[in-house]
């Protein structure tokens, strides 16, 4: 299926997602709240999917948009909660043609002290749970026929691992921005693009969780330290990378496919 042309088509007509069907996953907080808010604002119907289901279900109906969100219990590392959520959200909403793989762990731990398991949930989570929502999602996609867009949520530090304590976190965003390719190669043919974002340090509960770690080694306030370093000025906020989530999943990216887009405030050309 090539990707259509849509050079005569208005602006506000090829960012509307109007008709579309949305998974934000780990999508209760932080950047995919903050995604699954946008993707609504600009008309799809959004469903979150995260480990605990109150949470999901809460952050669901705090979307706004012209659909009630559904939220939905899900967990990125096992094959049945997926394929039980993907098949729901899809039931629910009557199809679905966008994923964003947001779901994502990052625990600091010095390379000595990392454990298999702590590498392994890492892995499993921020990798293999692209991998499990994209096969069932891809799947379901390529049934419908209608084309699609998978959305992958790397880091800067897929490109550089500017800061210690992160191996498991900095492996598993490198070998997502290489899954992205792979995805694009393989499911162009049915029409189903797969983009990654690349955010340097955006300020959300999981980079809060940390804090403690950052103060403890000197580092004082991550995100006031890193936003003196950046060209920019500042670290990111989650609607910072949901604006450009937004723009992907949108039919304005409609021949991108297989890159990664860095968001980064200038910190890879610093
Ligand atoms: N915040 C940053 O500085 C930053 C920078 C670059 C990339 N990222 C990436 O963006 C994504 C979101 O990060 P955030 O900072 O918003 O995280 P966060 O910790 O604030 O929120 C993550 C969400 O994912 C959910 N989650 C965790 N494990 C899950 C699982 N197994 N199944 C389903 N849901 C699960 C959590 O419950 C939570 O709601 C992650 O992939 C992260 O690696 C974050």
């Amino acid at each position: 299926m090539p990707a259509p042309d849509v050079s005569d088509r208005s602006l506000t007509d090829l960012l509307s997602l109007r008709g579309r069907r949305a998974l934000v996953t780990g999508g209760a907080k932080g950047i995919g709240l903050a995604a699954a808010t946008r993707l609504a604002e600009a008309g799809a119907a959004v469903a979150i999917g995260d480990l605990d289901k109150g949470e999901a279900e809460e952050a669901a109906a705090g979307l706004g948009g012209e659909y009630a969100g559904l939220g939905v219990a899900l967990d990125v590392t096992d094959t049945e909660s997926v394929n039980t959520a993907v098949h729901r959200v899809r039931d629910e909403l009557g199809g679905l043609e966008i994923l964003v793989n947001n779901a994502g762990v990052f625990p600091i731990t010095p390379l000595f002290d990392t454990t298999d398991e702590q590498w392994d949930k890492v892995l499993s989570t921020n990798l293999g749970g692209a991998f499990r929502c994209s096969r069932e999602v891809g799947r379901v996609m390529a049934e419908a026929g209608n084309g699609g867009v998978i959305i992958n949520l790397a880091s800067t530090q897929a490109f550089r691992a500017g800061a210690g304590g992160l191996s498991a976190y900095t492996s598993s965003k490198g070998a997502l921005v290489a899954f992205t390719q792979a995805l694009a190669v393989e499911l162009g043919a049915f029409g189903i693009r797969a983009v990654a974002v690349a955010p340097t340090v955006v300020d959300t509960p999981g980079v809060q969780a940390n804090m403690p770690i950052f103060e403890a080694a000197g580092v004082g306030d991550l995100i006031a330290a890193i936003s003196a370093q950046l060209p920019l000025g500042r670290a990111g906020v989650p609607d910072d990378v949901a604006r450009v989530i937004t723009f992907l999943a949108s039919d304005l990216a409609v021949l991108v496919t297989g890159q990664t887009i860095v968001v980064d405030a200038g910190q890879l050309s610093a």
